[in-house]
C-alpha cells in the first residue's frame, strides 16, 4: 500500500526540522502574498472576454485536443470557431464549430473572486495539420490562434520538458519566454511536457490564474498556441482546481493517468504520484507497456522521483521501476526536486548499459537546490546541476536526443539514447 502523500511533504529530518520548515513554507507564503502587486483574477478581462486560452494533450493528440479558456462572468454560450486556413478572426469563414460542453466556476479559496472555465474537445482532426481557432463565449472572441496536431507516422519531432513553476513568478515568466524562443526557433518541437508543481498552493485560484496568464507567454509571435502535456504535482495533489485548468486529463483527481501516443512509434506514460501507485495506477502502467511492446520508443513521465538528486525516493521506485526494465523503457522524466539531473542508465539498482535513464527536475521558476552529487546513479556519465532548464527530446529514427537549455538560454547537457529493444 502506499500512504497518501500530503501536499507539502514532510521531510524526514525530525520535529524541529519539521517545525522550521513549516515556518519556512509559511514565510514563504506571506512573502508571495505581499510580492503580489495586483490580482490576476482582478485583472481578467470584463465579462466574457476569453482571456487563458490554452491547448491540452492527453491520449491521442495526432487526432484530439482541449482546447480551454477563462471568463470572468460565466456566460451562457461557449464555441471553438476552427479551420485548416487563417480566417483572421473573421467568424463567419471558420468551416468548423465545437461547442464547449464542459462549463462551470473554478474552485477557489474563500477570499478568492470568481472565474469560469470553459473546455471544447475537439476530435477528428488530421495528424501533423495546423488548425487556425478563435474561441467564442457569449459572441465575445478571442484573437486568432493556432496549433499544430501531433504526427501519427515516423518523422521526427520533440517535446519542451520542464516543471516546477510554482514560487517565483518573475523567473517563470523568465523561463516561459525561454520557452517560446525554443519554440519559435525549433521546427521539431510540439509541444510541452510539464511535470507538475505549477503553482504553490493547487487550491488557489489566483495562483492558477497567474500561471495560465503567464503560460501565455509561450505562444508565438505568430499566435502559434504551444500544447501542454500535463502531470499532477504535490502542490496541486488535492482538489478539483488542476482537472478544471487542464480537463481532467486522464480522468478526475485520484486517477490523472494516461498514455499519450505520439507519432507512430513512441507511447509516453503521464502517471500520478499523488494518489496510489500500486493496484489500478500499475496495472494501467503494465498493461500499457504490454500493449506498446512493438512501439520503438517507450517514454515516462511523473512528479514525484525514483532516482532522486536531492531527496528521499518515492513509492515509484517500488511500484513502477521494475515495470520499466521489464519493458525496457528507453527515458523516464521525473520532477520536483528543483535541479537539472540526468542519471546513468539503471538496471537492478545498478549502472548498466541497457538500463533505463532518469533525467529531471524540475527548473521552469522555483528556487533551485543543489544535488546530492555522491549519489551514484548521478555519477559519470550521469550529470546534475543546480540551476533553472528546460529539457529537449528529440525522438528520431535511431535516437532520442537529449539537451537541457538553462536561464540564459545556453546549453548545459546533451545526451544521445540508443534504442535497446531491437
Ligand atoms: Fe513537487
Amino acid at each position: 500500500m502506499t500512504a497518501p502523500r500530503t501536499p507539502f511533504p514532510i521531510p524526514r529530518r525530525g520535529l524541529i526540522g519539521f517545525a522550521l520548515g513549516a515556518l519556512a513554507a509559511v514565510g514563504v507564503a506571506i512573502a508571495l502574498l505581499a510580492g503580489r502587486s495586483a490580482s490576476a483574477i482582478a485583472e481578467s478581462p470584463a465579462g466574457t472576454q476569453p482571456h487563458h486560452v490554452r491547448v491540452v494533450w492527453t491520449e491521442s493528440p495526432k487526432d484530439s485536443a482541449t482546447i480551454a479558456w477563462s471568463t470572468r462572468e460565466p456566460g451562457a454560450t461557449h464555441r471553438v470557431l476552427l479551420d485548416r486556413e487563417p480566417r483572421a478572426g473573421d467568424r463567419a469563414r471558420y468551416e468548423r464549430t465545437v461547442v464547449a460542453t464542459r462549463n462551470g466556476d473554478y474552485a477557489r479559496l474563500p477570499e478568492e473572486a470568481s472565474l469560469a472555465f470553459h473546455h471544447a474537445v475537439v476530435d477528428g482532426l488530421q495528424p501533423s495539420t495546423t488548425y487556425w481557432f478563435v474561441v467564442e463565449s457569449d459572441g465575445v472572441a478571442s484573437p486568432e490562434r493556432h496549433f499544430v496536431t501531433a504526427p501519427a507516422d515516423t518523422r521526427a519531432f520533440a517535446l519542451l520538458a520542464g516543471s516546477d513553476s510554482r514560487s517565483d513568478r518573475a523567473q517563470r515568466r523568465a523561463m516561459n519566454g525561454l520557452l517560446r524562443a525554443r519554440f519559435e526557433a525549433d521546427e521539431q518541437v510540439i509541444a510541452l511536457l510539464h511535470g507538475g508543481d505549477y503553482v504553490y498552493d493547487g487550491l488557489s485560484l489566483e495562483l492558477f490564474a497567474e500561471w495560465l496568464s503567464d503560460h501565455e507567454l509561450t505562444t508565438t509571435s505568430a499566435g502559434r498556441v504551444l500544447p501542454i502535456i500535463p502531470t499532477r504535482g504535490n502542490h496541486e495533489s488535492r482538489g478539483e482546481l488542476f482537472d478544471q485548468v487542464f480537463g481532467w486529463p486522464g480522468g478526475p483527481v485520484g486517477r490523472n493517468w494516461f498514455a499519450c501516443r505520439l507519432g507512430a512509434e513512441t507511447l509516453l506514460l503521464v502517471l500520478n504520484t499523488e494518489t496510489a501507485l500500486g493496484g489500478d495506477q500499475a496495472d494501467f502502467v503494465r498493461d500499457s507497456l504490454e500493449t506498446a511492446r512493438d512501439r520503438r520508443w517507450l517514454l515516462a513521465s511523473y512528479h514525484q522521483p525514483a532516482f532522486p538528486a536531492v531527496k528521499d525516493p518515492s513509492p515509484a521506485l517500488e511500484h513502477w521501476v521494475p515495470l520499466f526494465e521489464e519493458y525496457r523503457v528507453d527515458l523516464v522524466v521525473e520532477s520536483d526536486g528543483h535541479v537539472q539531473k540526468r542519471t546513468v542508465p539503471i538496471r537492478g539498482g545498478r549502472a548498466g548499459p541497457d538500463g533505463v535513464v532518469y533525467i529531471g527536475e524540475g527548473g521552469l521558476g522555483v528556487r533551485q537546490r543543489s544535488p546530492d552529487a555522491t549519489r551514484w546513479f548521478l555519477q559519470e556519465p550521469g550529470f546534475a546541476r543546480r540551476g533553472h532548464h528546460v529539457w529537449r527530446i528529440g525522438i528520431g529514427a535511431d535516437a532520442i536526443e537529449l539537451e537541457a537549455y538553462g536561464e540564459d538560454g545556453a546549453r548545459t547537457d546533451a545526451a544521445r539514447i540508443s534504442g535497446k529493444r531491437e
